[in-house]
């Protein structure tokens, strides 16, 4: 009696945790039921893979998607469009929302717009603050709660927790992975002079290497007299990432496509204040770094830092321009026209995306392509060469800072729990996101 599928995958090129090579995936219920040669199986849907390349689904940890509160940016419904556009099927929601994400109760409003809304599968960071400590630990465990994200250094929002004492409070409380934003408040205030009105370069000089430095020292050495896991988002200093190399039994680590292929010199003077983020874009010698933290296996993961602002709020003159650039449609194209030009191998580009996000936060039945997964899949077509184009971008802000880049490999498909959702540039059926389950949360 042939096996009988919902969906199969057939013919593709499959890239998992034990190689790459052709094989044929069956789908059941929403999971794996099978990979290898099924070509005497039946299936209600048959997608022929062939020419195609499948990853197990891109897990974007770190997306700013403004619902509720800030929706005329982006909202729930808006920002997963473009993640499965980018071959994204899942995403980790930042809490600086308004409200903030910081209460049980916000959350659950979260989870209850994204549910079956989004059409990717989510999850949501909740802001840790001095005002809810007690409610941390309880905070961390419920459905859909990604863990906390702190805010050490300011940025958009109001979200800032940077007295030492509150910061290993926090620590003291939690059981999961804590994510910081580093860069020093004390730092960042003492230089706001170092500005200059209509300025955008003065952006990274105001926000230096120190800055961040000073701030992954301490929140480094907290984790460790604590001895609670930490992960560092968006670490862009070449001098970050020689301390947080010796720092792996604890400390993980995340780097943008932004800082990998956007530099300060280069970037400002073409983009002006589109190039604007936080942390901001640094000099080509700690891209460099970052690069070689990639592929040295410092740096754990990639996060778009997907922060859409307008482009007439992008507009205002600097420093009234707000920091954050869209990303979570290009993180994928971009990193697979930088695995195209041999800065990084297609499986280490797997690892940062699905297999690292699985094992720094424990997230349950995502991440590889293995039987009893859920079946997210990210369909890449290789050979393709693309301009990213503005006008493509599903974002409501509806800009990119890579607008006119060619690469060359392309996300062409999207399955979520062996759902369709994306195929071909096109969005399709039911949005059906869900929540990501943590193990043991
Ligand atoms: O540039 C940034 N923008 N960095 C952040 O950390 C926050 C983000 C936003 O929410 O706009």
């Amino acid at each position: 009696m042939p096996d009988t599928f919902d969906l199969i995958l057939r013919g593709g090129t499959v890239v998992n945790h034990d190689g790459i090579g052709l094989r044929d995936i069956g789908i059941r219920g929403g999971r794996i039921a099978a990979i290898g040669a099924l070509a005497q199986a039946s299936a209600g849907e048959t997608i022929d893979a062939t020419g195609l390349t499948i990853l197990p689904g891109v897990i974007d940890t770190q997306v700013h998607f403004r619902e509720p509160g800030a929706t005329h940016k982006e909202d729930l419904e808006s920002g997963a469009r473009a993640a499965v556009l980018g071959g994204v099927t899942a995403v980790f929601e930042m809490p600086n929302t308004t409200p903030p994400t910081t209460t049980a109760e916000a959350l659950a409003d979260k989870v209850a717009r994204a549910t079956h809304r989004m059409a990717c599968d989510f999850s949501f960071w909740v802001g840790g603050t001095r005002d809810t400590l007690a409610d941390i630990p309880e905070l961390e465990q419920l459905p859909g709660s990604a863990g906390i994200k702190v805010f050490a250094g300011s940025s958009t929002g109001d979200l800032l927790v940077e007295d030492e004492a509150t910061l290993s409070d926090i620590l003291s409380l939690t059981s999961r992975r804590v994510a910081f934003h580093s860069e020093s408040e004390p730092r960042l205030r003492a230089r706001l002079g170092v500005r200059r009105e209509g300025d955008p370069a003065s952006h990274s000089e105001w926000r230096d290497a120190e800055a961040a430095l000073e701030c992954t020292q301490m929140l480094v050495g907290l984790a460790e007299d604590a001895r609670k896991p930490i992960h560092i988002l968006h670490v862009s200093t070449a001098e970050e990432m020689v301390l947080l190399a010796q720092h792996k039994g604890l400390v993980s680590v995340e780097v943008t496509p932004q800082h990998l292929t956007l530099t300060a010199e280069e970037a400002y003077p073409r983009l002006g204040t589109r190039a604007q983020m936080n942390p901001p874009l640094r000099s080509a010698a700690h891209q460099r770094a970052v690069w070689q933290a990639v592929n040295d296996g410092v740096a754990d993961i990639l996060g778009s830092d997907h922060a859409p602002h307008t482009l007439e709020e992008k507009a205002k003159p600097y420093p009234n321009s707000p920091s954050g650039m869209p990303g979570v449609q290009t993180l994928l194209p971009i990193m697979l026209g930088h695995v195209a030009a041999g800065r990084l191998t297609l499986q280490r580009l797997v690892d940062m995306t699905s297999a690292g996000p699985q094992r720094l936060f424990g997230i349950a039945g995502k991440g590889r392509i293995a039987v009893g997964y859920d079946a997210d899949f990210t369909v890449v077509d290789l050979a393709a060469t693309r301009t990213i184009e503005g006008a493509r971008m599903a974002s409501k802000s509806g800009w990119t800072p890579f607008d006119g880049r060619v690469v060359k490999g392309f996300p062409i498909g999207t399955i979520v729990r062996g759902h369709k959702v994306m195929w071909d540039g096109e969005v399709i059926g039911a949005a059906m996101g869900e929540p990501v389950r943590f193990v043991g949360a």
